[in-house]
């Protein structure tokens, strides 16, 4: 069984992410050399990027089409990157449909700078909705109380997306790392945007990083295979460690 990618701007021409069908195609070839089976499209649903969400699944379908054509063996499955100030004013029939995979998580972009009560906030209005929060960039608010903020949203139904290529910067991998310590990576998404630079659609250096953690070392299953399936099950599946 493959690999199954949560986070991935992998949609050709809809927000910042693959820049063609070309893109997407070279994308799509590279995960699967790299063992995915699937990829959830995940476009930026925020103020400064104009997605159109009742197209999103004729995207889904005309991408998936053209890796059929060219015998690329990878499914793309439906989804978005939901800013945590987009989902106020969402209603609930668009937040379903921008759900991963149809299920019951969306995947949930803070907004920048530190983690604040806006975020919980916007947990909360999903919970309403009966959906789950998949919390994204946690990388990107290593702020004084995000251990304590995220644990909160984990301990009430929360889980958390890290950014796999962060494992292995020099830069971010020691902040990638105490998270991981502290129990608060729970899945791995790419964000991956195109194949001509960035990051790319590639798990193997962080599970090699996940395993040296003692908490989550004996979990790389879990984190690699039975949490992603669970997420596009829409079902939320029983952690192997808490937060803390
Ligand atoms: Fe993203």
């Amino acid at each position: 069984m493959g690999l199954i990618d949560l986070h991935c701007h992998l949609l050709p021409a809809v927000d910042d992410g693959a820049l063609d069908v070309a893109d997407s195609l070279a994308m799509a070839r590279r995960a699967v050399a790299e063992g995915f089976e699937a990829i959830c499209a995940t476009p930026h649903i925020r103020s400064d990027h104009d997605v159109v969400l009742e197209e999103l699944p004729g995207r889904v379908a005309a991408l998936q089409d053209e890796l059929a054509a060219r015998e690329v063996p990878l499914r793309v499955l439906p989804g978005g990157e939901v800013s945590e100030l987009a989902v106020a004013r969402l209603e609930a029939r668009e937040l379903r449909a921008l759900t991963l995979n149809r299920g019951r998580w969306i995947l949930l972009e803070p907004k920048a700078g530190p983690l604040s009560d806006t975020l919980d906030a916007a947990v909360e209005r999903l919970e309403a909705h009966g959906l789950h929060a998949l919390i994204a960039h946690p990388e990107r608010h290593l702020g004084e109380d995000l251990f304590e903020r995220l644990g909160r949203l984990v301990a009430r139904g929360a889980l958390v997306q890290a950014t796999a290529a962060f494992f292995t910067r020099e830069d971010t991998a020691p902040g990638m790392r105490m998270l991981a310590e502290r129990g608060l990576v729970h899945v791995l998404g790419s964000d991956a945007h195109s194949s001509h630079g960035g990051r790319q659609i590639e798990f193997a250096g962080a599970l090699e990083a996940l395993a040296g953690v003692a908490r989550v070392g004996p979990h790389l299953e879990w984190v690699a295979d039975a949490a992603p399936r669970a997420i596009l099950a829409g079902e939320r599946p029983p952690l192997p460690y808490a937060p803390g």
